[in-house]
């Protein structure tokens, strides 16, 4: 095919730095990338002038709460898809706590049926890894990974309602044995949820359930009951071979042990999430509360999290995006227990992960890595997540230096806030493509809902 559209004159990141080139695009795929006019398109192909703009792989995130179907009165897949777009995220996988939630093979039929005819951008969705019979069906329906939930909601019914939860050690042990046989990861959120119970209960007794409490007790024992549920599941990912992604990775022990399993042998893949990098501060919970629970990870942690990102003990940055309303979080001032859980930021993570790097907190050689490079490797995706011939042209231009502050209006989910109004960062998105189109131009989204395709797994590539 003839090229179609050339990037002339970007900066991709190349063996950890930038190099300057011209990127060849014809149709849906990257037909070449070359030094700077050293071949002349046809007269018949586009050309998106880059100078001064960095060329990155599309982002990759494997984490994402779109709420459909179930929950459209917080976010659904096209508004959820059009942040993406905006974020530079040009596929990602949903989250089976909707309703009903993903739990068989007609669950997942139907969610897929949705993203099919509204996402922007390409797609997976991960079903719940819950009903053991239903496992090895799923696989065939083209999906990249399962997730389960080891935590239940205790005051409120969402974003864990109890029919998810796996927490029992024999079911977690059959469920894991189902997803090995399949060769797909699991993707588990690591809980111990009776050592929630018998904390949450102390500070119940003294009727306290403000949002400090409930930041206290899930950072009880300095992380235990993210760190008994994660020793717990690297004892039965070795035991059964199952490939385990635990989600947002939180404290240095869990980095410790993860390190530890991988000289093992076991396959272990892990995440951590925008909050934990830039939010999960003790004075963003005094100042923010409820806007800012998902979780508090003192600074310790958070501290040995951003070292493991760089060092490489973190495999990824996924953004675990969840949009709850503003009602949904206020009732968390009188009582967080009540209040839904989870931050939305699927929009912002990339560019306050440029701002990072420009703080030196991360290379842009990790930061390509962490976005696409990693999670698209990892998950199977063999088309995704690099810049070279025979890729999908998912691509986007950042503006490595422009300065702009997040507001609550730039917000594109149905949501009408962001944890992060008010920061000014330096490095925006100016345009995202996905398969060689344009679905984010200069501040607006133009992308055609049902344009995403679902992004099936090649397992022979799975690395
Ligand atoms: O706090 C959370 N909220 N943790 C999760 O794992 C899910 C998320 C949500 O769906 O809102
Ligand atoms: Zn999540």
């Amino acid at each position: 095919m003839n090229t179609t559209r050339v990037i002339r004159g970007a900066s991709v990141v190349s063996n950890g730095s930038l190099q300057k080139v011209d990127i060849l695009v014809a149709g849906e795929r990257i037909s070449g990338v070359t030094i700077p006019g050293a071949i002349v398109p046809p007269p018949s192909a586009e050309v998106v002038e880059a100078n001064g703009l960095w060329a990155l792989p599309g982002g990759v995130d494997v984490h994402v709460h779109l709420r459909e179907p179930g929950y459209t009165h917080k976010e659904d897949i096209e508004t959820a898809t059009k942040a993406a777009a905006a974020g530079g995220y040009t596929t990602l996988f949903g989250m089976p706590n909707v309703k009903p939630p993903t739990m068989t093979a007609s669950d997942l039929e139907s969610a897929l049926e949705l993203y099919d005819r509204k996402s922007l951008v390409d797609y997976n969705h991960n079903p719940a890894a819950k009903q053991t019979d239903q496992i090895a069906i799923m696989a065939e329906q083209g999906i990249a990974a399962y997730k389960i939930y080891m935590v239940a909601d205790t005051g409120r019914s969402y974003p864990h309602p109890a029919a998810i939860g796996v927490h029992d050690h024999g079911h977690l042990l059959e469920a894991m044995q189902a997803v090995a046989a399949t060769g797909l990861p699991l993707m588990v959120h690591p809980h111990d949820q009776r050592i929630e119970e018998v904390v949450e209960q102390r500070f119940w007794a003294e009727g306290d359930r403000s949002p400090q409490a409930y930041a206290r007790t899930l950072a009880t024992g300095d992380g235990l009951l993210w760190d008994t549920a994660t020793s717990l599941l690297l004892r039965l990912a070795e035991a059964t071979g199952c490939r385990l992604h635990i989600v947002h990775t939180t404290t240095s022990r869990q980095v410790e042990m993860i390190r530890a399993a991988r000289r093992r042998g076991v396959k272990v893949t892990c995440e951590v999430n925008h909050w934990g990098l830039f939010l999960a501060t003790w004075e963003l919970v005094q100042e923010l509360g409820p806007y800012v629970l998902s979780y508090w990870v003192p600074a310790h942690h958070q501290k040995a999290v951003w070292q493991a990102l760089r060092d490489g003990s973190i495999d990824m940055v996924a953004s675990d995006h969840a949009p709850h309303t503003r009602e949904e979080k206020d009732v968390g001032y009188q009582d967080m227990w009540a209040a839904h859980t989870g931050t939305p930021g699927i929009q912002y993570q990339l560019p306050l992960l440029i701002d990072a790097h420009h703080q030196g907190r991360i290379s842009l050689g990790r930061l390509v890595e962490v976005v696409a490079g990693a999670p698209a490797r990892l998950f199977g995706l063999s088309g995704k997540g690099r810049i070279e011939p025979g890729a999908d042209a998912d691509l986007v231009l950042v503006d490595p230096d422009r300065e702009w502050t997040i507001t609550n209006e730039s917000v594109l989910s149905k949501i009408d806030w962001t944890p992060y109004h008010g920061r000014t960062i330096r490095g925006a998105v100016q345009r995202t493509l996905v398969r060689g189109a344009d679905v984010y131009v200069d501040g607006e989204v133009v992308g055609t809902p049902g344009f995403g395709r679902q992004a099936i797994p090649d397992a022979t590539k799975r690395s």
